[in-house]
């Protein structure tokens, strides 16, 4: 029996003591517990040391672009927010899948030679985890199952498990420039597949999928009936001698829920602003989806309305103007400096004995090989490697196993290139102590 307590009996009640005399903390929900991020449990285990002096940590672990303050979103983007802010156009509700205009101008940038897109196939959402949240509830159901990559970004199990899906995963070859190793895609499918998701260009890879290889995703979705649910938030990030394919792009068949935002292309994840773009190609196969997305949309009632009037500043500036320039130059700049960042981490690491480079094609990440069995035995695995490089030498990188993926350590490329440089130095020189 629950009852008020009076002032003395919870000014006499320990904080620390879970049950509170003979009062027993209210049970977890059952979608409580069936959400975990298996991040967190890999690096909730991890002992952050405290660093000397003449060796500050260098984290190497959290995607965030503006966590060193050398990259950032341009001023257009800000003055257009501030501009919205003082003229209290934003400042109410709005529809639950986003502000006409913002919608209308994403529809615009994502539109594509054949797969054309209008106002109404867009919901902004709340951030690309919310947008991965709306699409991944819309399209499946309790015990049905999706399919999602190995190694891979770990939210999608964790949004899949909280609303009981299972996540089915399939590999990416290393070998192969992280490619799809699409027997293994093809065998997980079964009869409660409801989609697959991919994720081009990849966290934690750093891959960009050709356009012969989309194709060949796209000929086994067609031949099983499936759609995709593309994680393609990394679009904008690509480096030289790749090209990024919109998956959308390519087809005319199957149809395509693509998820995307703000918050890596224009470095403000803080923002949280995001959406869905519903390709259906006029086939009608996701009608009755995208209606379950809409009606999705209304459990938060939408997403923060403060920037969303500002996405057209960027995403459909007037071509030849002078925002369109200087978006043009922002993009460039930025791709450049983590192409630049990329290159340099492949060039010092592939020298090391016992680690693996696969040189990353776009995005923010390089997924690096550990060979344990140069190592002594103190490097067991990726997460013992993680541990220890941490321990002696201050450097923070996220073990493979947070993606899934055994004797791999994934670091970002986001800081500046003098952070970079100490930390391979660290990792050389941390393999090298450990060598056999
Ligand atoms: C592949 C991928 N998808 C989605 C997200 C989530 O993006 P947002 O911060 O917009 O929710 C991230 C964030 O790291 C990501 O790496």
């Amino acid at each position: 029996k629950r009852r008020i307590l009076n002032r003395e009996e919870v000014e006499s009640m320990n904080p620390n003591d879970e049950t509170c005399g003979d009062r027993k903390p209210l049970p977890m929900s059952q979608c409580a517990l069936r959400s975990r991020n298996p991040i967190r449990e890999i690096v909730d285990n991890l002992v952050i040391p405290t660093p000397p002096e003449d060796k500050p940590l260098i984290l190497l672990s959290i995607g965030d672009p503006t966590k060193f303050g050398n990259l950032k979103t341009p001023q257009i983007f800000v003055d257009a927010i501030c501009e919205a802010v003082r003229d209290f156009s934003s400042h109410g509700y709005t529809h639950s899948a986003g502000i006409p205009a913002a919608r209308a101008a994403v529809a615009q940038r994502y539109s594509y030679g054949g797969s054309k897109l209008v106002e109404d196939d867009v919901i902004i959402a709340s951030g690309c985890s919310g947008a991965l949240e709306i699409a991944i509830k819309a399209l499946a159901s309790e015990g049905d199952n999706m399919l999602v990559p190995c190694p891979g970004f770990s939210l999608y199990q964790t949004l899949m498990e909280s609303n009981n899906i299972s996540a089915k995963p399939y590999n990416l070859l290393p070998d192969q420039n992280w490619e799809i190793d699409l027997k293994s895609l093809e065998d997980a499918i079964n009869e409660k597949t409801r989609a697959i998701v991919i994720n081009n260009p990849s966290n934690p890879c750093g891959s960009v999928f050709n356009k012969q290889h989309l194709l060949q995703i796209l000929g086994v979705a067609e031949r099983h009936n499936l759609p995709i649910l593309a994680d393609e938030i990394y679009g904008g990030i690509i480096f030289k001698g790749s090209k990024f394919w919109p998956i959308a792009s390519l087809t005319n068949t199957v149809p395509v829920l693509s998820v995307g935002g703000i918050a890596k292309e224009f470095l403000v994840p803080g923002f949280r602003v995001g959406w869905i773009l519903c390709y259906d190609n006029n086939r009608h196969d996701l009608s009755e989806v995208w209606k379950g997305a809409l009606k999705l949309t209304q459990l938060i009632i939408g997403a923060n309305t403060v920037v969303q009037p500002a996405l057209k500043t960027i995403l459909t500036p007037q071509p030849g103007s002078k925002d369109a320039k200087t978006l043009e130059a922002f993009h460039y700049e930025t791709s450049k400096q983590l192409e630049k960042n990329a290159n340099f981490v492949a060039d010092t690491l592939v020298k090391v004995h016992g680690l693996k480079v696969i040189r990353p094609q776009g995005a923010m990440y390089s997924m690096i090989g550990i060979d344990t069995s140069v190592f002594d035995d103190s490097i067991s695995d990726d997460v013992a490697f993680s541990q220890k490089l941490m321990d002696e030498e201050f450097v923070f990188v996220l073990p493979g196993q947070c993606f899934g993926m055994n004797n791999y350590f994934r670091l970002v490329l986001s800081p500046p290139i003098k952070k970079l440089e100490e930390a391979c130095s660290r990792i050389a020189a941390f393999c090298e102590k450990h060598r056999l």
